[in-house]
Order: C-alpha cells, then structure tokens, then sequence
C-alpha cells in the first residue's frame, strides 16, 4: 500500500431527524442525484463551509415522510458516492441502553449489531459476489476529529459504543430491551445498518454521532420511550448537534493518507465470483 496516497475530501453528512441543514454552508444548492438504485430520500444539499466541499443527505427526507424500514439506503449510499463524498457523518437520535448515557449524550459509535431484516444490504449479489471486511465498522480518523471538536465546545461526547439497530417501527419490549443490554449494547436505533455496510461496499469511510433522546424501556426510573419524548430532547439536541457539524468539517477538509479502518480500499480483495463466471 503506498504511503504517499493523497486524498482531498469531501465530506458527506447523514441528518437524522431533527437536521435539515448545515449552518454556514455556502454556495448552497439542493439537487437531485439519480441512481440505478432508484430515489434518495431526498434531493442533496450541495455547498462549502470554510472551503471543504460538502454533500447534506435528510436520512427521512425534509420533514420526515420516510419510515426506517422504506429508507432506500442503497441509493442514498450510491448518490453519496456519485458526488465525491469520501467520509460520511451519519447523526441520528438513538435510545440509551445503559445508565451512565442519559438523554443530552452524545456517543460516537464504534460498533454495531445489526438486527434490521427488512432491508437490501448490499449493492453486489448473484452475478458478482462480494464480502467486504466490517471488523472495523467506523473510522477512528474520523473519531479522533470529532472527539477533539467536542472536547472544544465541552460537549458531553462519549467514545466508542455498539449501536444496536432494530428493525422498528415499533419500539422495542422490554424482553428485547434488556436482552440488548445484557448483550453489552450502549444505544439502540433503527437507522444506522445497513447504511454502515454500504459506506464500507462502496469505500466511504464513515463516523456515527448517535444522540440519546430517551431510556427506551427497560429504566425503572425513567418513562418508557415514546416519540413526544424522543422529538423533544432531539430539539434540545439539534443545536448541539449544528455546532458540531460545523465544527468538525474544515479539519476532516484537510487532505490526509488513507484510513485505518481500509474503507478506501474495502473492495481490493473483496469480490470472489471469478471474472468469467
Ligand atoms: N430512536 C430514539 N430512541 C429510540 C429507541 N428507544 N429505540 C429505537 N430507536 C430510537
């Protein structure tokens, strides 16, 4: 692998709900990206903040018409990908699955487990079969920015953390709750697979910035989630949320080597159906 391998970022950004926009962004323009893929949830917001070219994705749409389970994760992986996008910040509100991570955090997930079904999950399939490595879901690169700007706003951030993705939409009993915590969990979502696997297919390095709204349901102390709740922290949330995306854009702008995680090169050895089969 060479060392000298120069990279000028763009840098893609995933909203979840709650997130529109970028503040400061110039040169703003939405446009819609075709795909073979079929629709994005919407059209991208293309523009520049402090020079670093930028890509804004709303996961659900503006407005969230989109439900988790309808989300065509493909195509808004692959319209990410046509415009340059080279590293995703993915935002989304999330349930806590343990005490220590009360409504306000803010955790930047290093795993995942993924118990979405309903889902296509990966661009290759009969005809070119493909198995990237997902050992390293997320890019500590990307970690290391985003911990260093958060540590500049006093932000409550915590490092690392499995995201548990339920298929949703209904959320979660609290036999499941409490077995996803016995399975070492920190936050339960229904958003962040199989978008993770398919920033890895299609060699995005990618960083999750998972926003605790809510205890789901297995707090003695605490109501059981319910979407009143979830909308009213991620209010809370969101600001925090704009301050951080503007921060954390112009250092992950700056050009740098490849990434630990080998998101850049996910597919060198990936395919194994033979050229002329
Ligand atoms: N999003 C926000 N809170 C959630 C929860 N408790 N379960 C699933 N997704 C969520």
């Amino acid at each position: 692998m060479s060392k000298s391998v120069q990279i000028e970022p763009v840098i893609g950004l995933i909203g979840g709900s709650g997130l529109y926009d970028i503040d400061g962004l110039e040169d703003k323009e939405w446009r819609r990206v075709e795909t073979p893929w079929g629709e994005p949830s919407d059209e991208l917001l293309f523009g520049r903040l402090k020079g670093v070219r930028c890509v804004f994705l709303p996961r659900h749409g503006r407005g969230h018409p989109i439900p988790p389970s309808e989300l065509n994760f493909r195509a808004n992986i692959d319209a990410l990908k046509r415009s340059g996008v080279t590293d995703i910040v993915s935002l989304s509100a999330v349930g806590s699955l343990r005490d220590d991570l009360p409504p306000g955090t803010f955790v930047l997930v290093d795993q995942f487990i993924d118990r979405s079904f309903a889902r296509k999950k990966s661009f290759f399939g009969r005809g070119c079969v493909a198995h990237v490595g997902m050992a390293e879901p997320t890019s500590a690169r990307m970690g290391d920015v985003i911990m260093a700007e958060a540590a500049n706003m006093e932000l409550n951030m915590q490092r690392g953390g499995t995201y548990l993705v339920m298929e949703g939409p209904q959320f979660s009993t609290r036999a499941e709750s409490e077995l996803y915590r016995q399975w070492g969990c920190s936050v339960i979502g229904m958003t962040n697979m199989p978008e993770a696997k398919l920033a890895r297919e299609a060699e995005i390095c990618y960083a999750s910035i998972a926003m605790v709204t809510d205890y789901d349901c297995w707090h003695d102390e605490h109501d059981n989630v319910t979407v009143e709740a979830v909308v009213a922290v991620m209010k809370r949330n969101a600001e925090r949320a704009r301050a951080l995306v503007k921060a954390v854009i112009p250092p992950l702008g700056k050009k740098r080597g490849l990434c630990p995680s080998g998101a850049e090169r996910a597919l060198d050895h990936a395919i194994i159906t033979a050229p002329d089969a």
